[in-house]
């Protein structure tokens, strides 16, 4: 494993993440990954750990994802899943987590429809004066810091394998497109990506990406550009990263229909033509098959990244279950 001057203790938030914390995951995740291609993929690294996952939302690829990483570490595993869970008797969140400190949780990994959640319980673990470390897993519509740092490491590791670091983006151009408004990945990609320097291009209708976007790249290494029209963002782009249109939390009709969205911004083949040649397309998942993306790319590893997503995502959990589970006194 690297050497690490590793302090944080929760990781609830991207937005003030140093350049070294993310070379420090970059590479801690690369060792991880080294690991998981063994014949024995698991390691004594956080034995008698006890790793909570605590999912008051529906979740397929995190929650796997995380516990399979806790386990790759040799820690003890908790699953929650509040619909079959003691809230729904009317026990506060609060509770629960105070639930699962008395039962000697030392890493919490939390998932909430509601944003701040995760940080709330941060707080009160530290008032209470425990030594229990926050994951946020995604919180409504603020962070999910784990799939940005996946989508961060999946494109430096395609740069260089060996030595996956931030500076690689630099002089890279890449496009985020699609439910920019309600998306957590979008929210904690804009901070990675605008802290490596690359120049980073929004894309979605003007009901999916208000103006305010274009603040918050302000005072950072990188640029960031809003566009409500597909061709701009996509023009000579390295990457693109497509999002779900997340019909959960749309309160009012946003769109006229699926099929005009697809025209206009669903990712396709041809559209893939404005962008260079060996460009790259990504997507956190869920996906709607056809809306954001036409079927056949995404299952096209030439230009899909979408299930490297996903086997980076365990390397890279169990980096940051490393990181901050050896850094706790
Ligand atoms: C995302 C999420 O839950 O925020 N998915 C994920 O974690 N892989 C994106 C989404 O739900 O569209």
């Amino acid at each position: 494993m690297p050497t690490t001057d590793w302090t944080r203790h929760h990781v609830l938030s991207l937005a003030d993440f140093t350049s070294a914390e993310y070379d420090t995951v970059l590479q801690t995740a690369a060792s991880f990954q080294e690991v998981l291609s063994r014949r024995t993929k698991k390691v004594p690294t956080l034995q008698g750990h006890v790793v909570a996952n605590l999912f008051f939302e529906p979740s397929t690829r995190t929650r796997s994802s995380f516990e399979l990483a806790a386990k790759r570490l040799s820690a003890d595993t908790l699953n929650f899943a509040s619909a079959s869970s003691s809230m729904t008797k009317g026990e506060t969140i609060l509770d629960t987590a105070k639930t699962y400190l008395a039962m000697g949780t030392d890493i919490m990994v939390i998932r909430h429809k509601e944003a701040g959640v995760p940080n709330a319980i941060a707080q009160e673990m530290d008032r209470l004066g425990v030594k229990v470390s926050v994951l946020n897993a995604g919180d409504g519509q603020h962070e999910h810091p784990s799939q940005g740092l996946l989508d961060l490491f999946t494109i430096c590791t395609l740069l260089d394998s060996d030595s996956p670091r931030l500076e690689l983006l630099k002089d890279k151009k890449i496009a985020i497109v699609g439910d920019i408004l309600h998306s957590r990945v979008a929210r904690s990609n804009i901070w990675s990506i605008t802290a490596s320097g690359a120049e980073l291009h929004l894309a979605a209708p003007p009901t999916l990406l208000p103006k305010f976007f274009a603040d918050f790249g302000k005072d950072r290494a990188g640029k960031l550009f809003v566009h409500w029209q597909l061709e701009p963002a996509l023009k000579d782009a390295d990457f693109v990263m497509t999002l779900r249109l997340q019909k959960e939390r749309m309160t009012t009709h946003l769109l006229p229909s699926l099929r005009e969205y697809h025209q206009m911004f669903g990712i396709t083949r041809s559209k893939l033509q404005l962008c260079k040649p060996n460009v790259k397309v990504l997507h956190p998942g869920p996906v709607n098959r056809g809306v954001e993306i036409s079927s056949d790319l995404m299952d096209d590893p030439e230009f899909s990244l979408i299930q490297t997503q996903v086997t980076s995502g365990v390397a890279v959990r169990m980096a940051l279950l490393y990181l901050i589970g050896t850094t706790r006194g």
